[in-house]
């Protein structure tokens, strides 16, 4: 067995989400699989093609004025078959006509949540779990959160190697120069938000809880000064922003990051968010 495998928080809470001020929604649909689409020669196009065809045709003058039009903002094919669309009620009727049509449902809003796990497992420095362990040396943490802080002492890359041979993911390219052996994958899925970086704190908080470097000398105005660490300091980081800077994490959006996080050959997902329902 490698390092310890329990960084999964994940909450989800099922309760009635009351409707937007648009006339359009977030739903996540579920579709059936094609036996065509799941051969090994159907590419990723041709699944998108068969989502796309579920998609009304006609654009959406929306009664409030704004002009929105029905839209597809996300497409799973590892997690699930389906995607995530902006839709009006009546557009999601139509849709619940065509073959192959399972489910929808509305979009939830998660909220930002916290772990007492390392205290748990009494992690302390030549002691209890950590003693036989060797660090996460070698494992893929996907931080599933607000985005991160790269420049945080935390996240630097001194004595790491670099990522295994398996890693398929990015640092997106208005990132790339932040990313190193530490951090080797930063992207963000909040639609109005394309940048990784955190401007809430919380994901830099699970990253660096989960996977920080040792940063010695850590306190705050000279208080509780010792050596901050996360629970697998040689774990390698690679972030998936799925929550707006207010806290506000949609579940198309997480699911989008899990499908990616399962490409890129992540072994642990950290999502620390959970019910408490708020609207965007
Ligand atoms: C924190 O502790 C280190 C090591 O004992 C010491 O060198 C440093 O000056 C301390 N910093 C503060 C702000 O107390």
């Amino acid at each position: 067995m490698g390092f310890l495998k329990i960084l999964l928080i994940f909450i989800f809470c099922s309760f009635p989400w009351p409707s937007s001020q648009s006339d359009l929604d977030t739903y996540i649909v579920h579709v059936e699989a094609l036996k065509s689409l799941l051969s090994t020669q159907s590419s990723l196009r041709d699944l998108e093609s068969y989502y796309l065809s579920f998609m009304p045709k006609t654009t959406t003058i929306s009664a409030s004025g704004n002009e929105e039009t029905a839209r597809m903002i996300y497409s799973y094919h590892n997690v699930m078959k389906g995607f995530a669309a902006r839709l009006t009620a009546s557009q999601l009727k139509e849709m619940e006509k065509k073959p192959g049509f399972v489910s929808a449902r509305r979009q939830r809003i998660l909220s930002l949540h916290t772990t007492h796990t390392p205290s748990f497992l009494g992690l302390q420095q030549n002691m209890g779990l950590w003693k036989d362990s060797n660090n996460g040396k070698g494992v893929i943490i996907g931080v599933i959160d607000t985005g991160i802080s790269p420049d945080h002492p935390s996240f630097s890359d001194v004595g790491m190697p670099p990522p295994p041979a398996k890693w398929k993911g990015v640092c997106q390219s208005n990132f790339m120069k932040k990313c190193n052996n530490k951090l080797i994958g930063a992207r963000s899925y909040v639609l109005d938000d394309g940048s990784p970086i955190d401007s809430n704190g919380h994901g830099t908080h699970t990253a660096s809880t989960a996977a920080g470097a040792f940063v010695k000398g850590a306190n705050v105005f000279g208080n509780a000064n010792g050596t901050a660490v996360g629970v697998a300091p040689l774990a390698h980081i690679s972030v998936y922003k799925v929550c707006n800077p207010a806290g506000e994490c949609s579940d198309p959006a997480i699911l989008a990051a899990i499908d990616a996080a399962i490409d890129d050959g992540i072994d642990i997902l950290s999502i620390s968010l959970g019910g408490d329902q708020r609207r965007i």
